[in-house]
């Protein structure tokens, strides 16, 4: 059985080969309108979320599939002590394959340990979100042209953001990636990311705080909000929630090309003022998210 819990459980070769079917899907929609006939997706929803599951779910209807869905832990078993091994064996009664998100990291592979059907790692914890790399790394290669040779710059919450984590992963994989890790002190990329997938593999990378230095050197640019659901103490995060707000002064130091990406939802640490810049690609990535989760249902129920 075929489950997508980290980026790595897909090869380079799959992802080339999602971004080109996510590049035909956008070519001619009518021709996948069928594909998905007469099969279920079950969003397990146990955290917060309006992107990554409407589009999951938008994905699946315009695959001419459907959908069965859970939103809330509150709403469903869980609220009465089920665990996540025990839902997963259930929903495996009813859908062909499941997008679940959950507060705990490792809670999907749990899911997909004990499910009969392929399980989708829509989010778990502060631990990794493959497909929202996947919409990253459509995104970027429909605006860059290619997904090496790229100087990338992260920003915010570099530690407690998974996106930060799974996109890393994603692009350490291609040739010549260069990243600038620009956070507070507090909210560095994590030592597990650091020590596992950059040193090891010789990657280059700066730690800096200033983002306005960094600005003039980037061919692209991650911003992400401060996740306040994983501090421990709201003092902390009022003192760092607006550490990096991306304004058109600041703009003018990045180079005409440098592409704005963020996985949104956007608090503070992008004026509105850039959104009309051509620059700002973050709401054209919105729409690769459901383009690439298409590509994905397709090729784990065509696997299985
Ligand atoms: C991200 C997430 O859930 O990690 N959102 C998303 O899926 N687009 C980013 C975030 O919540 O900050």
């Amino acid at each position: 059985m075929r489950h997508v819990i980290d980026i790595l459980d897909l090869s380079v070769e799959e992802i080339d080969g999602l971004i080109a079917a996510a590049r035909d899907i956008i070519a001619r929609p009518e021709a996948y309108a069928e594909r998905c006939r007469g099969k279920k997706l079950a969003t397990l929803f146990f955290e917060p979320s309006t992107r990554t599951r409407l589009s999951f779910e938008a994905a699946m209807y315009e695959l001419g599939g459907n959908v069965l869905s859970v939103t809330g832990a509150g709403t469903s078993s869980a609220a009465k002590g089920e665990s996540v091994a025990d839902t997963a064996k259930v929903v495996s009664c009813y859908a062909d394959i499941i997008a679940m998100r959950h507060p705990k990291e490792g809670a999907a592979k749990v899911a997909a340990d004990n499910a009969s059907i392929p399980v989708i790692n829509a989010g778990d914890g502060g631990h990794c979100h493959p497909t929202q790399t996947l919409a990253d790394l459509l995104t970027i290669s429909r605006e860059k042209g290619r997904l090496g040779g790229l100087t990338v710059g992260l920003c915010g919450d570099l530690k407690f953001g998974r996106t930060v984590h799974s996109l890393i992963n994603a692009l350490s994989r291609y040739e010549d990636v260069k990243f600038v890790l620009i956070s507070p002190e507090e909210l560095k990329l994590p030592s597990y990311v650091k020590d596992g997938v950059l040193k090891p593999r010789g990657i280059p990378y700066v730690q800096t705080t200033d983002l306005e230095a960094a600005l003039p050197e980037l061919d692209l640019l991650y911003m992400t909000r401060v996740q306040k659901e994983r501090f421990f103490n709201e003092e902390d995060y009022l003192r760092l929630k607006d550490s990096y707000i991306l304004t058109p002064d600041k703009m003018r130091l990045a180079g005409p090309d440098m592409s704005v990406l963020h996985p949104l939802p956007r608090v503070n640490e992008i004026s509105v003022a850039i959104d009309n810049d051509p620059r700002a690609c973050y709401f054209k990535q919105v729409l690769n998210g459901k383009y690439m989760r298409m590509a994905l249902m397709l090729m784990l129920l065509e696997a299985n």
